[in-house]
């Protein structure tokens, strides 16, 4: 029996006015350099055998030094676009979920913004660790029920390995780097993102945090750089409760009972955790996605780049009834039922020349706002302008047209 407290902030996501919000396209980019545990063997006191009994990871994928939360998030959002052959200026709103942004403000969402010139799109990250997807998820989904949007991309973007300390064999095993995009929109044929459940627990922060730039300290003690903190044993009690508890409640939010659903795509944090949850709720490995073992623990990416291979490799098939289940630092938990009824788009030569000239011109456009800017400032300064004025701290580098 879900709680009354429970009801009053369920998300109906099953198209009471009729209109529902399908997923039409997906893109994962994940860096190229592989990390193994005999890597980390030769840089922290572990060991392969550790890690993967422990865990059930066996490497994961680090980014180069170019590659930041918003040139992963970008290519995989192209892919996304391209998937569900849609233009940069369909898109009415981007909301990326990720804990690793080059920049607190500007969004990540911002800067992906500009690189694909959706010059019709609002912009804005959410932080909810590594039900961040799920987040995301669910508030395009509502915007997109509600009437306010049409075509909304959401993408879980991260490069964990910039706040990992490197040193803690307890963190530095975990976490690596990964982006994915889901193109959601409109359409009135029943089905897509259905229910959402979503939930948080603050009095857990300082299981898991990383400090800002404004750096509050937690308990008064010294804050140390911003790297992940994470008491592990913590959060792994608190995962186990809380998979199997969202799971049952988003099913039975929807009228189902689990042996309905088809496939469950868990964060991919821990291989014990993912299989006590199932063991719990009795479901079997061949109705579960893992891929934690190649990718380890991508964050806000992570259920999404598991939905994309699972979809690829024929284990999501079209039709399926799929739920998302995560958790992570705030503490937050969230899942969503999802109906996979995706249509197959013509893929059309013609729309992909047409979106590649779009990115380049969004480039150009860019540059030139920039440039504009750059003569405005000099030509038309307002009188206060003219008089120098005392710096109250050092300048922060701005951002660069790649990050
Ligand atoms: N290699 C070898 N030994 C290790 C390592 C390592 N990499 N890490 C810890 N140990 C040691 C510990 O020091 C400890 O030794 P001791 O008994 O001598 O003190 C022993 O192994 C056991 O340590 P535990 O912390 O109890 O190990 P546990 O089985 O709990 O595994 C782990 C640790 C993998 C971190 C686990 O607790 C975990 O996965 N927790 C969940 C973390 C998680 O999911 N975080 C992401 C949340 S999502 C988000 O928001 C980003």
């Amino acid at each position: 029996m879900i709680k009354s407290r429970h009801r009053k902030r369920q998300i109906r996501a099953n198209g009471e006015n009729g209109r529902y919000a399908h997923v039409t396209g997906w893109g994962v980019e994940v860096p190229e350099r592989v990390l193994t545990n005999h890597d980390l063997e030769q840089m922290v006191d572990t060991s392969d055998e550790w890690i993967r009994e422990r865990t059930g990871i066996s490497e994961r994928r680090i980014a180069d030094d170019r590659d930041t939360a918003v040139t992963l998030g970008t290519r995989a959002a192209r892919k996304a676009l391209k998937h569900a052959d849609i233009l940069p200026d369909d898109l009415d709103l981007i909301i990326v979920a990720t804990m690793s942004p080059v920049y607190l403000c500007p969004s990540t969402a911002c800067l992906i913004q500009d690189q694909l010139g959706a010059t019709r799109a609002g912009a804005f990250d959410l932080l909810a660790a590594c039900s961040g997807f799920i987040y995301a998820l669910s508030t395009a989904a509502g915007q997109i029920k509600s009437g306010m949007a049409r075509t909304v991309l959401v993408i879980g973007t991260e490069t964990l390995s910039r706040i990992t300390d490197w040193s803690d064999r307890g963190t530095c095993i975990l976490f690596a780097d990964g982006a994915a995009a889901f193109v959601l929109q409109e359409s009135d044929t029943p089905g897509g993102v259905r229910e959402v459940v979503l939930h948080s627990d603050g009095s857990g922060g300082e299981l898991l945090y990383v400090h800002s730039g404004a750096r509050p300290t937690w308990n008064g003690a010294e804050a140390p750089a911003s790297l992940i903190n994470m008491n592990g044993r913590g959060v792994f009690r608190f995962a186990a409760r809380v998979m199997s508890s969202a799971t049952e409640e988003v099913v039975q939010q929807a009228g189902l009972t689990l042996n309905d659903i088809d496939v469950i795509v868990p964060h991919q944090a821990n291989m014990r955790i993912i299989d006590a949850a199932m063991r719990s709720l009795k479901i079997s490995s061949d109705r579960v996605v893992a891929n934690i073992e190649r990718y380890g623990n991508t964050s806000a990416a992570s259920i999404p780049i598991a939905i994309v291979e699972a979809v690829e490799n024929g284990q999501i098939k079209p039709n399926d009834r799929i739920v998302l289940v995560g958790f992570g630092g705030g503490l937050t938990w969230a899942a969503a039922l999802l109906e996979w009824e995706v249509t197959p788009t013509p893929a059309s030569y013609g729309r992909d020349v047409l979106r590649e000239g779009l990115y380049i011109l969004a480039r150009v456009r860019s540059l030139i706002n920039r440039m504009l800017r750059l003569l405005e400032a000099l030509f038309f300064r307002a009188p206060s302008d003219r008089q120098p004025r005392q710096r109250a701290g050092t300048p922060a580098k701005p951002p660069q047209q790649d990050e």
